[in-house]
């Protein structure tokens, strides 16, 4: 089938042709004729790289252009929501009938906020969080929804992302009936379970548009699914790194799989110290160029040097500890071909274009706390070994898993290259993920009633799958605990939200975490201090993984709170008492301190080596630092607690980028960032007034802020820029720009 035969708006074909899309690939065939194009429901579920986002494409742009609609794209992953919001944007140029441009949008953070400016988009991209944040705002434009694109459904199935999913999926269709609704999927093996729960049709292929050879990898032979056989060169005592050197020897680039961060960074190493030889002389000097780019961004640390390192040898890790800044850069570099080799934790195995003509899974095996060592499900084998052989890029590609014995190579050509891919089953029944959606079905007037309530969980997975008498008796307990902990009332037999239980599931934080805030306000602090508030957050359950203390901190630890005990808001266990919750004392202590080393202005590279905490984790951490802190602000508001009000607010503002109060007034510039804002301080510019009476040329006498940036300060506190001055200092800037370039 032609695109030109298509249904669809010319001006969408064109982009399609433009773009080397004229023929439909199969799945893509019997997606348009189980009706897809005319509005049906339906879940297509093929595999790796068969296309399903154009479907995507088509059918949104159809609802754009022809039915004035309004598109919400489900993501389950930030990154993935950055590469679909880039390829929706090639729509951009193409005139809607009211004469407007097709607009795209894109939202996955800040989730105490209604966003009404998104509603002006017609393709709005978000994960699944930010879109059920949005509901809780009962935001205006979601009524408007007239499509909506759940990518990647098969992850209903994970723990942490498939709950909030399920519960989007069930409202957008309880808000807007007459929605369409299009599932990508995976192939899994109740595809028709999904279908029927989301009352949609199916289309089930196993066609890849490029041929992906599977194969275990055993000393120096890869034994392939069809029987075939090949032999690596054994260049070395490592099996991945032969198998890596050959793919570059043949032209490919590669992508290594490694079940820790600590495992990626080591591949990392070993390969980059062996690749020398394969790389051109060309090649490697771009890559000098591109290695001092990471450098350059962000804070110096000793993680982006060794990255640094790494990408002039071609070569880089990819995991959650890295700065977001690193990860799209490297994630660039590959894309170019720049580097040849990225070895990743699995925060790369859905959904994402590269350019990997082999695939090496290291270890079919991951490390849960708690559990110990599982072997991974074959779904998400089948998503990593999906990443090879992308048609954008190869022509074919390979996918390998490594095995050190005979017994092991055949367990893994049973169970994950011949196996067939598990069930997938709904994640919802536990306390914990209820308890907020719960609180939002009443809050968000969605019921008012505990039968209305179960009728709502009646359309998630959960029920579909099970029953929703199963979960019953949570919803019922999690009613009488909302009630106890007075966000809810009763009128009668109506359940209403109080003012309290509404902001809290704006704020869309666990109930649990504003009980322990509110409660934590009552209380009267002795001496209330940075360290009291950043504790508070830290001991919520929202903070996520606290930073776990080595055993040398611990003693130091434990002393730095018994001296702190009187600003701490929380109740203390003791030691002897209860060693768990002592131990979790210290962790969330730990947390604590790093954050408020951040605000001391304690550099990077410090944090990392004292504290052993990664950039990634460091950054999310202050994330969800500042979300917790703006709840902690908004609940010492509803219940009036002054002190808490004003020190929240101004840590809000230190924690967003890591500084102390003296700096508040300046870093408020654009381009004035926490080690410019020290140069500048200390060299005597405390307000804005002084910055504004600076001559230009003082400014640029300063260490890293050249004549550019110092115009743009100016002319950011209303300061006048002599012309002959800024002509004279440009010069200079140029002459030093082509000097630089010369060398
Ligand atoms: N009909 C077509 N002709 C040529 N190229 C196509 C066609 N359809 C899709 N592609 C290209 O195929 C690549 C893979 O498509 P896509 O990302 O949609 O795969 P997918 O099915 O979503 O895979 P995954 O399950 O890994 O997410 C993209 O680069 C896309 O541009
Ligand atoms: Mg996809």
């Amino acid at each position: 089938m032609k695109v030109a035969e298509l249904s669809v708006p010319e001006q969408v074909k064109d982009v399609s042709l433009r773009y080397g899309v004229s023929e439909l690939y199969p799945p893509q065939q019997e997606a348009v004729q189980a009706g897809v194009l005319e509005g049906k429901n339906l879940v297509l579920a093929s595999p790796t790289a068969s296309g399903k986002t154009l479907i995507a494409e088509l059918c949104s742009l159809k609802h754009v252009l022809e039915k004035k609609g309004k598109i919400v794209y489900l993501s389950p992953l930030r990154a993935l929501a950055n590469e679909k919001f880039e390829e929706f944007k090639k729509y951009t140029s193409i005139r809607k009938p009211d004469g407007k441009l097709v607009s795209v949008g894109i939202s996955t953070g800040d989730f105490d906020s209604g966003d009404s400016w998104l509603g002006r988009y017609d393709v709005i991209v978000t994960t699944n969080e930010k879109a059920d944040s949005l509901l809780r705002h009962r935001v205006k434009w979601m009524d408007d929804i007239s499509l909506v694109v759940a990518d990647e459904v098969h992850l209903l199935n994970d723990g942490d992302r498939g709950p909030t999913l399920e519960v989007v999926l069930a409202r957008l269709m309880q808000v807007n009936p007459e929605m369409q609704v299009l599932a990508l999927s995976a192939t899994i093996n109740n595809v028709e379970e999904i279908a029927g729960w989301l009352k949609a049709s199916y289309v089930i292929t196993e066609w890849r548009p490029v041929p992906l050879r599977e194969g275990v990898l055993l000393h120096d032979e890869i034994q392939y699914k069809d029987g075939d056989a090949r032999k690596i060169e054994r260049k070395t005592r490592d099996p991945t790194l032969n198998l890596v050197l050959n793919t570059i020897k043949m032209g490919g680039q590669a992508l290594v799989f490694a079940s820790t961060r600590k495992g990626s960074v080591n591949i990392a190493k070993k390969i980059a110290a062996n690749i020398g030889e394969l790389l051109s002389k060309p090649v490697k000097r771009t890559l000098v160029h591109e290695s001092e780019k990471i450098l350059a961004a962000g804070e110096r640390t000793y993680i982006s040097e060794s990255l640094a390192g790494l990408v002039k040898c071609g070569t880089a890790f990819h995991h959650a500890g890295l700065a977001g800044a690193h990860r799209r850069l490297i994630e660039d570099l590959f894309r170019k071909g720049k580097i040849k080799v990225l070895t990743a934790t699995p925060t790369l195995a859905f959904g994402v274009n590269l350019p990997a003509r082999t695939v090496v899974i290291q270890d079919y095996r991951r490390w849960e706390t708690g559990y110990g060592y599982y072997p991974i499900a074959v779904l998400d084998y089948k998503q990593m070994a999906g990443r090879a052989g992308r048609p954008r890029y190869d022509k074919f590609g390979e996918a390998i898993l490594i095995s050190k014995t005979v017994d092991e190579a055949d367990y893994l050509m049973e169970s994950y290259i011949l196996a067939r891919t598990e069930r997938i089953w709904s994640r919802l029944a536990v306390e914990k993920i209820i308890r907020g959606h719960v609180l939002a079905t009443i809050a968000s007037d969605f019921a008012h009633t505990e039968n209305g309530i179960y009728n709502f969980f009646s359309k998630t997975f959960y029920a579909y799958q099970y029953d929703v008498k199963a979960i019953r008796s949570i919803i019922a307990k999690i009613l009488k605990y909302l009630y106890d902990e007075e966000m809810l009332d009763l009128f009668g037999k109506d359940i209403y939200a109080t003012k309290f239980g509404k902001r809290v599931s704006e704020l869309y934080v666990d109930p649990l975490s504003a009980v322990e805030i509110r409660d934590a306000l009552r209380k009267k602090a002795i001496q209330l201090t940075d360290l009291s508030l950043l504790h508070l957050i830290s001991h919520t359950p929202d903070m996520g993984p606290i930073m776990r203390p080595y055993s040398r901190e611990l003693d130091e630890l434990a002393l730095l709170m018994e001296e702190h005990k009187e600003e701490l808001l929380t109740k203390i266990p003791k030691e002897l008492g209860d060693q768990v919750a002592y131990q979790e004392l210290l962790g969330e202590i730990k947390t604590a301190l790093v954050l408020k080393s951040w605000i001391e202005e304690t550099s990077e590279n410090t944090l990392i080596e004292k504290f052993r905490v990664q950039p990634g984790d460091l950054y999310r951490t202050i994330e969800n630092a500042k979300w917790l802190l703006h709840a902690t602000h908004e609940i010492a508001k509803l219940f009036g607690n002054k002190q808490v009000i004003a020190l929240a607010s101004e840590l809000i503002e230190r924690i967003a980028k890591g500084i102390k109060k003296e700096l508040m007034p300046i870093v408020k510039l654009e381009g004035i960032g926490r080690i410019r804002g020290r140069i500048m301080f200390n060299a005597g510019y405390h307000t804005i007034a002084e910055i504004r009476n600076a001559p230009l040329e003082d400014l640029t006498n300063l260490p890293l802020i050249g004549p550019r940036l110092a115009k743009k300060i100016k002319e950011q506190v209303g300061g006048f820029v002599k012309r002959e001055t800024w002509e004279k200092l440009e010069k200079n800037e140029e002459w030093k720009q082509r000097s630089l370039a010369e060398y």
